[in-house]
């Protein structure tokens, strides 16, 4: 029975058995320092010459950067270090000697750590990313979960677009032509006629031509739909699940976060409410801080930087221009030029982390907007259908997994939160 570093506590005194691989190596000539990784911690395993037999110390002298092994001896604790434990080897098997490292420990750049991201992902860094990446998944799904939302998937391909045609995967299926994911939004409200709250958590896809340190080709969306939730109920579920995530993060992954070097204080003010704007108020505060903004125009993200600049928490920026936004926001009745939806835009320079918005309930208006924008009518029969078949006030929006994993860690960039990252000019490895 192999014993995993991360349980290694629960063994002081006793003699066991890890599998692992070669981190770094250190040796006086009578005593040898091997950290050892086992994917579920780092320990330092201690050999002495004269308690060791030179078989042992001979395997040890063998070992490379990397080189896979099982590894025997007994655990001692010892508060100086790191992990608070150390292994006093007795034995050691090989399993590989590994060839020359291509990821020595030194800096590297980020192109050549990109072109070996299947190894890149080893480093302490990168594991601690792909680490709060998953709890921040766990936090979600336990929120939801806990709120009554049920899980639905909806599909990949799909044979019309939910965004806006220009950033669509074109693909064949068959004789037809299909389209990867947008966005499951549109399935996601038949769902919620179906199972009132639900919630999807898949990849997405988009042929955007941008090159900035928020963009991925293909990212996760995790993207709630509920009926008989407003603009007003819709933004108080977000507020609810996003502190739920960073609270949760900050009470499971210290060590995590401690490893990247995030500061954690920003994050712990992270409380219901956060703070809502108005486009217009937006708009408002830009031209105060001296930028050039008509109404209308998008907020690109130094003027996202600039706004988030003013709150000490995610902001929701409310209201925008029903021009800019999606076919299927709800105008406000009030006010049909801007709409019943928000973005929320994370603090610190992060950016837009979810777009949400009520949805367009009355069938007319929805036939109008198909019109409008150029939609083909038939695809979207199955829509029209939510709105002749007990049509109801529903909300929902979509949290981009990545950007909000890039925030709560504190990246400069997107490529370090999933572990494959597509970007414009990547798909390798
Ligand atoms: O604002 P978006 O485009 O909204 C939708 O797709 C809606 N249909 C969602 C819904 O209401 N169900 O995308 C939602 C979020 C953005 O706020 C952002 O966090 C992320 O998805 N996102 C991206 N993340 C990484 N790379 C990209 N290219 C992204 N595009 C959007
Ligand atoms: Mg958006």
């Amino acid at each position: 029975m192999l014993t995993m570093i991360r349980d290694i506590a629960a063994h002081v005194g006793k003699e066991v058995k890890l599998g692992g691989w070669l981190y770094n190596k250190r040796s006086s000539g009578k005593i040898q320092f091997l950290q050892i990784r086992d994917g579920s911690g780092f320990i330092q395993g201690v050999l002495v010459k004269s308690q060791v037999s030179p078989e042992v110390w001979e395997k040890a002298n063998q070992l490379t950067q990397e080189s896979s092994l099982y590894v025997r001896g007994t655990v001692r604790q010892d508060d100086r270090a790191p992990s608070g434990y150390e292994l006093d080897v007795t034995d050691i098997e090989i399993i590989q000697v590994a060839d020359e490292y291509p990821i020595a420990l030194k800096e590297h750049g980020v192109e050549f750590l990109m072109d070996h991201r299947h190894l890149w992902i080893r480093s302490p860094r990168q594991q601690a990313i792909l680490r709060i990446r998953a709890e921040i998944i766990h936090a979600i799904q336990d929120y939801l979960n806990h709120n009554g939302f049920t899980l639905v998937d909806p599909p990949v391909l799909t044979p019309s677009s939910c965004e806006g045609t220009t950033t669509l995967f074109h693909t064949k299926y068959f004789d037809e032509d299909a389209y990867l994911t947008q966005s499951g939004q549109l399935y996601m409200e038949a769902a919620a006629m179906a199972l009132g709250r639900v919630y999807s958590f898949g990849p997405t896809f988009r042929a955007e031509k941008s090159k900035t340190r928020r963009h991925l080709i293909e990212f996760w969306m995790i993207e709630p739909e509920m009926a008989f939730v407003d603009h007003e109920g819709n933004m108080k579920i977000q507020e609810e699940l996003v502190s739920h995530v960073v609270q949760h993060v900050l009470n499971h992954c210290r060590r995590e976060l401690e490893t990247i070097g995030r500061d954690i204080a920003p994050l712990e003010k992270v409380k219901p409410p956060f703070p809502r704007i108005t486009y217009d108020e937006a708009v408002e505060l830009l031209k105060k801080e001296g930028f050039e903004f008509e109404w209308g125009e998008d907020f690109g993200a130094p003027h996202e930087t600039k706004i988030a600049e003013s709150f000490d928490r995610p902001v929701f920026i409310t209201h925008y221009p029903t021009e800019i936004k999606a076919f299927y926001m709800k105008p406000d009745p009030n006010r049909p030029e801007v709409v019943l939806g928000a973005d929320l835009i994370a603090p610190e320079g992060y950016g837009e982390i979810i777009g949400g918005s009520q949805r367009i309930d009355d069938p007319q208006l929805l036939e109008q907007r198909f019109q409008e924008h150029n939609l083909p009518r038939e695809a979207y029969q199955w829509y029209m259908d939510l709105r002749k078949y007990g049509t109801v006030p529903h909300s929902g929006f979509g949290l981009g997994l990545e950007r909000t994993v890039a925030w709560i860690c504190g990246l400069d960039h997107v490529r370090e939160t999933i572990p494959f990252p597509r970007m414009l000019n990547r798909l390798y490895p």
